[in-house]
């Protein structure tokens, strides 16, 4: 491994990248170029760019809160970011916890499994330390179930399972750009997801959140800018060339 060639966490870039990168940027159609190679990157139809990991999980609980109706249960792993809940209380919904594995410190399958109900909206594996979690188990329960499976997949955008980038396994996936993440933008977050409906969904509360100056700059994905975006294009070509 040639270390030199791979800014590792948190090291900025030099110039000479933030200068590559400021060449795949003009105006304003940076943002949906960044979609676009990100969704190339990850493998998914969609990539929507939001001010942070939080806001986009946000967006995608408001948009399946949209589409179920009724049910009000979000199901997180015990070990995780605490801005999860957070997150889940701003969207009108209940936070309940699963166990963690001992080892990875990743999602406990059953425990998630066996914490799921009629009201369960969605569960949330969490992939930490770039591990990509279990999720046969939990993608075929909740498939019975019609359960969303919204993948957090901030801390490991790159890392495949079974052959599939992480974030384009479940229904969704979001991934955190802020300074010290693997790929960043100084400050953003993407949500991924094949799912054309949730797509049509989180861009239209993006942009009434956003025309309504709304408690989230987030959904807006304002943070995104020219020099920062120059960053994330180098970061992903480079994560790009590693795997
Ligand atoms: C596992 C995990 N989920 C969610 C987040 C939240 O992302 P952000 O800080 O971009 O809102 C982070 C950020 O550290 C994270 O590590």
């Amino acid at each position: 491994m040639n270390i030199s060639k791979q800014p590792t966490t948190a090291v900025p870039l030099k110039f000479q990248h933030i200068f590559s990168g400021l060449r795949c940027i003009v105006g304003k159609s940076g943002i949906k170029k960044f979609e676009s190679a990100f969704a190339d990157f990850i493998g998914t139809r969609h990539a929507i760019a939001a001010g942070n990991g939080t806001t986009a999980f946000y967006a995608s609980l408001l948009a399946m809160k949209e589409a179920r109706p009724g049910r009000d249960e979000v199901i997180i792993p015990a070990y995780t970011v605490p801005v999860l809940s957070l997150a889940i209380n701003m969207a009108g919904l209940k936070t309940k916890l699963c166990d963690i594995q001992r080892d990875t410190f990743n999602t406990e399958s059953d425990s998630m499994i066996s914490a799921m109900t009629d009201k369960t909206l969605t569960v949330v594996p969490v992939h930490m330390f770039g591990f990509p979690c279990a999720l046969e188990k939990i993608l075929s329960t909740c498939k019975e179930r019609d359960i969303f499976v919204i993948e957090d997949a901030c801390q490991a955008p790159g890392a495949k399972l079974n052959g599939k980038r992480v974030g384009s396994i479940g229904d969704a996936g979001f991934f955190s750009l802020c300074k010290g993440k693997n790929i960043t933008t100084f400050h953003g977050g993407v949500l991924t997801t094949d799912n054309d409906m949730l797509a049509v969904k989180i861009r239209s509360i993006s942009s009434r959140r956003k025309a309504a100056g709304a408690e989230l700059a987030a959904c807006s994905n304002a943070c995104c800018r020219s020099l920062s975006l120059s960053k994330g294009f180098e970061k992903l070509k480079l994560n790009a060339a590693k795997s």
